[in-house]
């Protein structure tokens, strides 16, 4: 997941390949709280770990149900349905699917709880449900603002003789809350128990995922249109054993979206979601209706969904879309590559989401150029009128998943200009990796952002180049590292210092096994991280790196580090030969006494005493050799900006180039 407080996207072309998504946030928290109400164990697999199912799973072990997560799989074993301690105390984030169903069920329960979130949290509605609840006999007080959470519970005095009243208007949540949590008390009172929907029922594609699930754990609830629904007396929740939870239908809404922007480059079309078909029982499945009358082609097969661009530009469309609120966010970036205004009407929910949706989006899509009239629960979206009227925009996300997920759509524009994302992290609500999972499967419209920091040994130049590679989320590339593992490698292989053999050292750099994962240099199966740090290893990388087979040979591993969605690289010839394009070259540099001293407190820490003096003449003959050779020899690009870093902190020299970097981007509107 990405936690930089902003994420760049450069421009991208298309999608290919496959891709697996999480698991179903709706489908996940649904299950989780049923397999909590069985008696007896369940066992979840491809539950989604992300923010939502982590307050749930946390309710779950406050309220004494015992979890195990190992892999794949999560096992719940039901609640003991006697076992009510002292008061409880819930924090529920900004979870819609932890308040909702948990309010139903701890309040018919029995036992003192109190539920919390977010600031938003508190400002989501919960009062239909709380209405219901209580005229149940269940007792619930706010703890703050009347109609919203924090909520206080009580035990209950319950009387099921008249029919259960609920507004269906404002959140489907409210039902299916009662949906679920009623089956335990109607299996405790023997007698059916009828709800009655107060008002038009919205987004019912979600209720029927409710009652499919319901169904699933051995509680058949009978339904008359979408206004009563029965709970049979002597309903009992009963576990199916294993259950798989489907991908995540709103989630997939993105990726199907994204092939459906796809150029085509007429080899590798197309984009394979992984275990979804237009069969799941999520609501949000009925996206990929949308999304081809748009212009997508969707195929279903038993592998997933395989989607690609049908027409181009995609057409305009006109839909309700009040039984796909969540994903019909997606259409409406979809909107901007459309023939002509498209209006996405009866989406009045969205004003009390995660933030108010269509302010937010209105907001947003206005300012990478398209005209936007956001009504009282529609929106109209005119796209940019040609590629010029495109803007390059930082996306504000407000806290809102879905809007970061969608802000990525963005960057197919036909103007290849980048879109920042601001505050990327908020996608851990529901799909964590979603930016890295887009970027495995994206190609970029242009070259990769490329930051080159060049310098002579023990500059600094690592310190540096990896500092800014965590604030802007991109890769990091120590070239310098390639030379000593070839050092090393060469070593192996008999070769020794001065190193003259030419031929048989180019001939290992093009085969050399090295693999850089998660902070760690690997030879072949050989963690060499350490091995390659040594004085000697920086020495024999000074030998082999001024033989110019060795320097083509490396070239092309170099060049592949270069990917979505950025790289910073380090070494003597970043600017000058690797990539001479790049965008932003620096050449730093600090006195041969500092850089020594910054050497010998490196080598310190990892246990290993030396003389500053014979440091200092290292360096100084490391230099000469690494100026004076001709294979690539260090010195700066002539587009290259200095910084001498002889009296900066790290955060300084940090702060300094990046203040440099983003006065070349082109983002406006924060
Ligand atoms: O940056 P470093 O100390 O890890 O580099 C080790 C040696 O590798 C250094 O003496 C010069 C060489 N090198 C190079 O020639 N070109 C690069 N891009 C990086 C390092």
């Amino acid at each position: 997941m990405y936690t930089t407080p902003f994420l760049d996207i450069p421009a991208l072309d298309g999608v290919s390949g496959r891709v697996r998504l999480p698991g179903s946030k709706s489908i996940s928290n649904r299950v989780l709280l049923m397999a909590a109400l069985c008696s007896g164990k369940t066992v979840l697999h491809n539950l989604l770990h992300s923010d939502d199912t982590h307050v749930m799973l946390q309710a779950l072990d406050q309220l004494g149900c015992a979890l195990h997560v190992a892999g794949e799989t999560t096992t719940v074993n039901g609640l003991n349905s006697d076992a009510t301690g002292p008061r409880i105390e819930l924090f529920l984030g900004n979870a819609g699917t932890a308040m909702r169903p948990l309010t139903a069920a701890l309040a018919l329960r029995g036992g003192e709880y109190t539920l919390s979130g977010t600031a938003r949290m508190h400002q989501r509605p919960i009062g239909d449900l709380v209405d219901a609840l209580n005229a149940l006999g269940c007792r619930i007080d706010y703890l703050g603002q009347t109609g919203f959470p924090p909520l206080r519970i009580r035990s209950p005095n319950l009387d099921f003789r008249r029919p259960i009243r609920v507004r269906g208007d404002v959140s489907s949540q409210f039902l299916t809350a009662l949906l679920i949590a009623l089956p335990t008390a109607a299996g405790a009172s023997r007698r059916d128990i009828e709800i009655e929907v107060v008002g038009e029922l919205i987004s019912k594609p979600y209720v029927k995922m409710t009652l499919d699930l319901l169904a699933r754990f051995g509680v058949d609830v009978r339904r008359d249109a979408w206004k009563r629904f029965v709970i049979p007396g002597g309903s009992r929740y009963q576990s199916p054993g294993d259950f798989q939870v489907e991908p995540d239908a709103s989630s997939a809404s993105y990726l199907i979206a994204a092939a459906a922007l796809s150029r085509p480059t007429g080899h590798d079309d197309g984009l394979t979601i992984e275990g979804i078909g237009t069969n799941s029982i999520q609501g949000d499945i009925r996206f990929a209706e949308a999304a081809e009358r748009m212009g997508a082609r969707i195929q279903s097969a038993t592998d997933g969904l395989h989607v690609a661009r049908s027409r181009w530009p995609l057409k305009a469309i006109d839909l309700d879309c009040n039984a796909i609120p969540d994903a019909a966010m997606t259409l409406a970036m979809m909107a901007l590559y459309a023939d002509g205004p498209s209006t996405l009407r009866n989406v009045a929910s969205w004003r009390v989401k995660e933030t108010d949706r269509l302010a937010a989006m209105a907001t947003e899509l206005r300012k990478l150029g398209a005209a936007v009239e956001e009504g009282a629960d529609r929106l109209t979206i005119t796209p940019p009128a040609t590629p010029e009227h495109w803007r390059a925009a930082t996306w504000r996300t407000y806290d809102d998943h879905r809007m970061a997920m969608c802000g990525a759509l963005a960057a197919f524009n036909p103007a290849q200009l980048p879109i920042r994302i601001d505050d990327p992290a908020c996608v851990g609500k529901t799909f964590p990796d979603y930016f890295e999972t887009l970027f495995q499967v994206a190609r970029p419209a242009t070259s990769v952002p490329v930051i080159c920091i060049d310098g002579p040994s023990a500059s600094g130049k690592g310190t540096l180049a990896s500092g800014l590679a965590r604030a802007l989320g991109y890769h990091y590339l120590d070239s310098g590292a390639l030379y000593r593992l070839l050092g090393l490698a060469a070593r192996r292989h008999g070769l020794a210092p001065p190193f003259q053999d030419a031929a048989a050292l180019g001939a290992l750099a093009k085969t050399l096994p090295v693999r850089f994962h998660e902070g760690r240099v690997w030879l072949g199966a050989e963690d060499v991280t350490h091995a390659i740090r040594s004085e000697q290893a920086g020495r024999d990388a000074s030998l082999v790196s001024a033989v110019p087979e060795v320097r083509t040979a490396l070239l092309h591993f170099q060049r592949e580090a270069a990917r979505l969605p950025g790289l910073v690289a380090d070494g003597r010839d970043m600017g000058t030969v690797v990539f001479p394009r790049a965008p932003l070259k620096v050449f730093l540099s600090a006195d041969v006494a500092e850089r020594a001293k910054r050497r010998a407190a490196q080598l310190r820490a990892r246990g290993v005493d030396t003389k500053i003096d014979s440091l200092y003449a290292d360096l100084v003959e490391r230099d000469a050799r690494d100026r004076a050779r001709t294979a690539a020899p260090l010195k700066p690009a002539e587009d290259a900006l200095p910084l001498d870093n002889s009296h900066l902190s790290i955060e300084q020299s940090v702060a300094e180039v990046l203040s440099w970097w983003q006065k070349k981007q082109p983002f406006r509107g924060a």
